[in-house]
């Protein structure tokens, strides 16, 4: 804890978690068992990130194309979450955590949306914290809904096309309420974006780390604020004007 500077954090923390099927073959154990300990450090992950008073963490915990994973796969990551919200819907609330789900819910089996809609119904009033889960979610298919919604509001004459702008097409995304990603963790020694947020990343720091998700601790945690707090974050300025920028 001592190796960050808890009045530098990055307020919002965005994990690619990557790595669980390897995690299970490396115990000789099955797939489930890798997304089961990698569930119990979505748990560790989360108490951290409120302890230590980041402002937002976003987990990527299924993709559009985990859909086309086999059947049991998709029901035991299905069944992992809907028991992860419900087991920890009431410390979330005690916590003064609000959950958010982002992605196409309507792929969703209906037990889960009810347990969806349930954990960020009751969780709506949190302030402290902004759990974000992106659950059948893809960067590209993200775009293409705004992209869909701007079309109809044009021909519906709710904007013109002037108005169109890097702002307006950011309150069209699932992620309209959160800050852009200020800090990106990938586990499992792969250096791929994989269709998480494309567009809110362009100037996002990235962080990879060989650690497998299922093995990823408050340390590693630690570890990833540490090196971002290292990095300079120009925002396509110069280094001059940047010390400049911090001084005025
Ligand atoms: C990637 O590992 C991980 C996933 C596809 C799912 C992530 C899900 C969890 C961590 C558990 C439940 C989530 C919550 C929020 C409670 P992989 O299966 O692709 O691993 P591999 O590349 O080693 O095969």
């Amino acid at each position: 804890m001592e190796k960050i500077d808890l009045k530098r954090l990055p307020r919002h923390i965005a994990i690619i978690m990557d790595g669980n099927g390897r995690w299970a073959a490396q115990h000789t154990l099955g797939r489930a068992s890798g997304h089961k300990k990698g569930a119990d450090a979505v748990r560790t992950v989360v108490k951290t990130c409120r302890e230590i008073g980041i402002g937002y963490l976003t987990l990527y915990a299924f993709s559009v194309e985990n859909w086309l994973r086999p059947a049991e796969e998709v029901s035991v990551l299905m069944k992992l979450l809907e028991e992860y919200l419900n087991s920890e819907l009431a410390s979330m609330i005690e916590n003064d955590i609000r959950i958010n789900i982002i992605g196409d819910l309507e792929e969703l089996r209906p037990s889960i949306r009810k347990a969806l809609k349930e954990a960020m119904t009751k969780t709506a009033h949190c302030r402290t914290m902004v759990l974000t889960i992106a659950l059948s979610y893809g960067g590209r298919d993200e775009i293409v809904m705004a992209v869909r919604k701007i079309a109809a509001d044009v021909t519906r004459g709710k904007i013109v096309l002037a108005e169109i702008s890097k702002e307006l097409l950011s309150t069209y995304l699932y992620t309209a309420t959160l800050p852009d990603p200020d800090l990106l963790i990938r586990t499992s020694g792969e250096y791929r974006l994989s269709n998480f947020l494309l567009w809110q990343s362009a100037y996002t720091e990235f962080y990879f780390t060989d650690v497998l998700w299922p093995d990823f601790q408050k340390k590693d945690l630690i570890a990833a604020i540490a090196e971002f707090q290292k990095r300079e974050r120009r925002f396509g300025l110069t280094s001059d004007q940047v010390r400049e920028e911090m001084k005025g």
